[in-house]
């Protein structure tokens, strides 16, 4: 039962993510094939990646999830190069953002906009559907797989607002949008488990929470309040964790949704 992604072809969507990033590069440096797939591929990273690795270790496409079309050709030019698909991880999603000078106070439930929720929705439920739907398909021809989705706190649980009261006066909220795209990823893991288990393709969840990126002292400070461990989650400590659910180390699991957020759930 190794612990190791060595050789294994690793299908990541939102790859070009905060999270995506640093986990997708993880992934090479111990020998995994990656396929880097994002709406928004970025030229920087991709030149450090023909730096740093060996051009048949890694694939890079445009992808948007919530394309049928796009999913389809991704998919088969995945497999086209690597020949197999061992785990997708599911990482792509978005955090919409509202406008927080508009007049009302839009992050407040009651005045959240159904455009935004509608889009949040389209991208972290169906988006999330359709890459899996196409990934699948390919994971049943090959006779094998293991789908990890990204998960968050707040599929968990509510989130608590004084996280985001920096005490200027108008608190801006988490709006609804992300608890209720999110919270739709645990079920779906567990659907996805129960639906697949006899057929040799397995599914966890990973749910993070407050990975450090450039926030501002207030919410640093916050966070270390709420926090049992006292501190957001460095982006290097995703990767043992997303390596495990990644490796045959796992074999046994499925269905699971494995926290790593400083105990954040815990209280
Ligand atoms: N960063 C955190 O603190 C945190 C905490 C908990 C959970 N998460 C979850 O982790 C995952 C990654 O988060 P992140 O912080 O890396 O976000 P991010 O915004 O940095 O990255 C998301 C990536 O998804 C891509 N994307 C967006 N829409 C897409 C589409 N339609 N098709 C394909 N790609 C698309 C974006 O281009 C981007 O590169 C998300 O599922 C998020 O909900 C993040």
């Amino acid at each position: 039962m190794s612990h190791s992604v060595r050789d294994k072809v690793i299908f990541f969507t939102g790859a070009f993510g905060l999270i995506g990033q640093e986990v997708a590069t993880y992934f090479m440096e111990q020998g995994a094939r990656v396929v880097w797939a994002d709406l928004r591929p970025q030229n920087e990273v991709i030149r450090v990646l023909h730096e740093r690795f060996d051009e048949a270790s890694f694939l890079v496409l445009p992808l948007d999830i919530t394309s049928p079309e796009s999913c389809q050709q991704a998919v088969e030019q995945a497999t086209g190069y690597f020949g197999r698909i061992d785990v997708l991880v599911n990482c792509a999603a978005i955090d919409a953002k509202y406008d927080a000078d508009a007049p009302m106070n839009q992050s407040r439930f009651e005045n959240y906009p159904l455009e935004a929720l509608r889009q949040s929705v389209e991208v972290n439920v169906i988006g999330t559907i359709v890459i899996t739907q196409e990934v699948c398909k390919q994971m049943l021809r090959q006779g094998h797989g293991n789908i990890i989705n990204v998960a968050s706190t707040y599929s968990l649980v509510a989130p608590n607002q004084s996280l985001y009261d920096f005490g200027q006066g108008t608190i801006h909220y988490k709006p609804v949008d992300y608890v209720a795209s999110k919270s739709f990823i645990p079920n779906f893991t567990r659907y996805l488990a129960t639906f697949y288990a006899s057929e040799n393709i397995r599914c966890n969840a990973i749910a993070p929470h407050g990975v450090l990126h450039k926030h501002g002292e207030a919410f640093l400070e916050n966070f270390a309040r709420l926090s049992p461990m006292g501190r957001m989650c460095e982006r290097e400590e995703l990767r043992g964790p997303f390596e495990f659910l990644a490796s045959d180390a796992s074999s046994y699991m499925t269905g699971s949704v494995l926290t790593v957020d400083g105990g954040w759930t815990a209280w």
